[in-house]
């Protein structure tokens, strides 16, 4: 059961690994025996290492996830009566995509979650496809409303609606579809009935009527289309669109908020919006999940970017590496603006039917916009500190070129590193190109760990085996613009593993820097076993990783590094790490 993605035969990569890592025959006899004895062993005779490819210590210990199956998108997130509510695309009777329900979970802290019965399963023509991705909304009289999309039998998707069967029970744990679903059909000119789907949190307008975009195709191109409402029951499309583009072709999970510049609370859509604040405009598309940020111009009912970018490849993004579907929701218990988002795994789906899982969603992550409103910051929810245990605590560690420290104390499969970054000087940072920035993946191939630059590469090493065969470096390097200094940040998975058939990208973004003001970069990475969630620049850089590394499952440990291979010392001045207790995740169903 050797599965692998880019095309080379057992037979060829056996020859292959003979040629790199040569062993003896023994050791390989013993593999086969292994081999054959459970279908859920795969081998790696590269070395004398047995490995268990589908071990359950990749399973994460803080991250969301269910016991068992395949999950996608994060759905309809609230807060409501005193909990947290997650809702997520779920099929229940698999690890493969398909069947898609509405799985329900609930929390009092965004760390523990209980795991309740379905919300929304596959029982009417108009869904008998799937329950696909959607919103929660709370309406006027306090009381929540899902809108979903459905997938009928020919997965032609319309927009259904759910209402709690009892709101005063605070763990919603039963919903009721009227008999006026689908309320919304995909009609219209130009409308494609499969691409046609999930419809944002709903706000009012200036008129009092109730808004919500649907994602969809329109005439070959991607638009969010704008739909309005007296009751949120009965919809008409509106002839304008909120926003559209001819970059691309479909958007998926629209996500529509209002954020004030440099100010960390959130905006309940909900409530009247203060004039000063911004709009923001997220869509899925090309596997990533993008945003523009701009003003919602009340006259024309329409989203009015402050900058509009024709080449896709330069839209900003919410995460650089593996981070999709992504949900957001006024936080009403705390005043701040939560997302979440769903990462899915990067082995094959062969190893998920073994492992008997598939897909985790990424921490839920408080973001706001920064002073100048030019972008999104994130930052993992505090609650996730109360996690941490066993501080170390390190000041004032000078890397010289090809230094690294290790980080001892800390428990480095499941751990939280925050690190500052302190170059004396900056003359030495190369010049920047403005092209790498049209494949930032391709330039943290070229720009590695082991290729030194003026400034930089500096950053966490996680994961690493005992002799660095496997490890993930996740790291930094400056560079001189015109005004001002671009650093990219790379969470490079190449080495990651040892195993084959992995997708094992080097993640990267830039970010703008005014090292002259700030001074310091910061690095926060938190390790889950098979999750490395990294923030950089206190939140703008954000970059989701999946890893499999054999080091973790032989139970060899691994080891965690500050490094520095740049040409100028940077002075760490200031190291934090803290092993993290596992939470109880989905472990018991309520
Ligand atoms: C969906 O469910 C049907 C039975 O209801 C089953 O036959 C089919 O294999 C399932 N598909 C997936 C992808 O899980
Ligand atoms: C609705 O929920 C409340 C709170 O949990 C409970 O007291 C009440 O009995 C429920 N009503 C029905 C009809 O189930
Ligand atoms: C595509 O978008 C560009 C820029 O917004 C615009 O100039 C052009 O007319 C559009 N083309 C079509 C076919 O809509
Ligand atoms: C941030 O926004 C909140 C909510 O609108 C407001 O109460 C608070 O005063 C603002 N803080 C600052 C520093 O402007
Ligand atoms: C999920 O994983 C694969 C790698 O196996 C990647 O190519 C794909 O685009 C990912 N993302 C989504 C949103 O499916
Ligand atoms: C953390 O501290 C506790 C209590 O001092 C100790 O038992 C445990 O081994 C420590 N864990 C690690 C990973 O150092
Ligand atoms: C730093 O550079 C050295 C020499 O090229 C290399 O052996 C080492 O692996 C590099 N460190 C990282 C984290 O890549």
């Amino acid at each position: 059961m050797f599965h692998h993605r880019h095309g080379c035969g057992w037979p060829f990569l056996l020859l292959l690994l003979l040629l790199l890592f040569p062993f003896d025959e023994s050791s390989l006899l013993r593999g086969q025996a292994a081999a054959a004895d459970s279908h859920r062993v795969v081998l790696y005779p590269q070395s004398t290492r047995v490995s268990s490819i589908v071990s359950s210590k990749y399973r994460t210990a803080f991250h969301f996830q269910p016991p068992k199956n395949w999950i996608n998108d994060p759905n309809g997130p609230l807060y409501y009566k005193g909990l947290y509510h997650l809702f997520y695309q779920y099929n229940p009777g698999s690890v493969v995509p398909g069947n898609k329900t509405w799985a329900h979970s609930v929390s009092a802290d965004l760390v523990n979650w209980l795991r309740l019965e379905s919300a929304l399963d596959r029982t009417e023509p108009y869904d008998a496809k799937g329950c696909w991705s959607g919103s929660v909304t709370v309406l006027a009289d306090g009381r929540p409303a899902i809108l979903y999309t459905g997938a009928d039998d020919v997965k032609n998707q319309a927009q259904c609606i759910a209402f709690p069967s009892n709101s005063s029970d605070p763990y919603l744990r039963e919903w009721t579809k009227p008999s006026s679903n689908p309320v919304i059909r995909p009609d219209g000119p130009g409308l494609t009935p499969n691409q046609f789907r999930d419809p944002t949190t709903g706000w009012t307008g200036p008129d009092g009527q109730w808004r919500i975009a649907v994602g969809a195709e329109l005439d070959g191109y991607s638009a969010a289309l704008l739909y309005k409402s007296e009751d949120f029951v009965s919809w008409s499309r509106v002839d304008h669109l909120l926003y559209s583009s001819n970059s691309s072709t479909m958007w998926e999970c629209p996500d529509f908020f209002a954020a004030l510049p440099g100010n960390t609370s959130g905006l309940d859509l909900s409530a009247a919006i203060p004039n000063r604040a911004k709009h923001v405009l997220k869509m899925s598309l090309d596997s990533c999940d993008k945003y523009m940020v701009g003003v919602y111009d009340l006259e024309a009912d329409k989203f009015v970017p402050d900058n509009v970018v024709d080449d896709r490849r330069l839209w900003l993004r919410i995460d650089y590496g593996n981070y999709y579907a992504s949900k957001s929701f006024f936080d009403a218990k705390k005043g701040r603006r939560i997302i979440w988002g769903w990462a899915n795994e990067s082995d094959s789906s062969s190893d998920d039917a073994a492992k008997g899982w598939a897909g985790i969603q990424a921490l839920p992550r408080t973001i706001w916009l920064d002073s100048d409103g030019s972008q999104l910051l994130q930052w993992p929810v505090e609650e996730v500190e109360s996690l941490r245990r066993n501080e170390t605590n390190h000041q004032g560690i000078e890397l010289k070129k090809g230094d690294m420290f290790e980080i001892k104390g800390t428990d480095t499969l499941q751990a939280d590193v925050e690190i500052e970054f302190e170059p004396g000087t900056m003359d030495e940072a190369d010049a920047f190109d403005p092209s790498w920035l049209l494949n930032t993946e391709k330039h943290c191939r070229e720009a590695d760990a082991s290729a030194p630059g003026g400034l930089g590469p500096f950053g966490l090493v996680v994961l690493a085996s005992d002799d660095m065969e496997e490890h993930t470096a996740v790291h930094f390097r400056v560079y001189k613009s015109k005004h001002k200094h671009m650093i990219l940040m790379c969470s490079d998975l190449r080495r990651s593993s040892l195993r084959s058939g992995l997708y094992t990208p080097a993640y990267g973004g830039f970010f703008e820097f005014d090292l002259e003001k700030e001074k310091k970069i910061s690095l926060r990475t938190l390790i889950d076993r098979s999750a490395v969630e990294s923030f950089g620049g206190g939140g703008r850089v954000c970059i989701m990783a999946r890893v499999y590394p054999v080091a973790l499952v032989d139970d060899r440990g691994a080891h965690m590094y500050a490094f520095n291979n740049g040409t100028t010392a940077v002075m760490v001045s200031q190291l934090k790490a803290w092993s993290m207790k596992r939470a109880q995740v989905n472990v018991k169903k309520g």
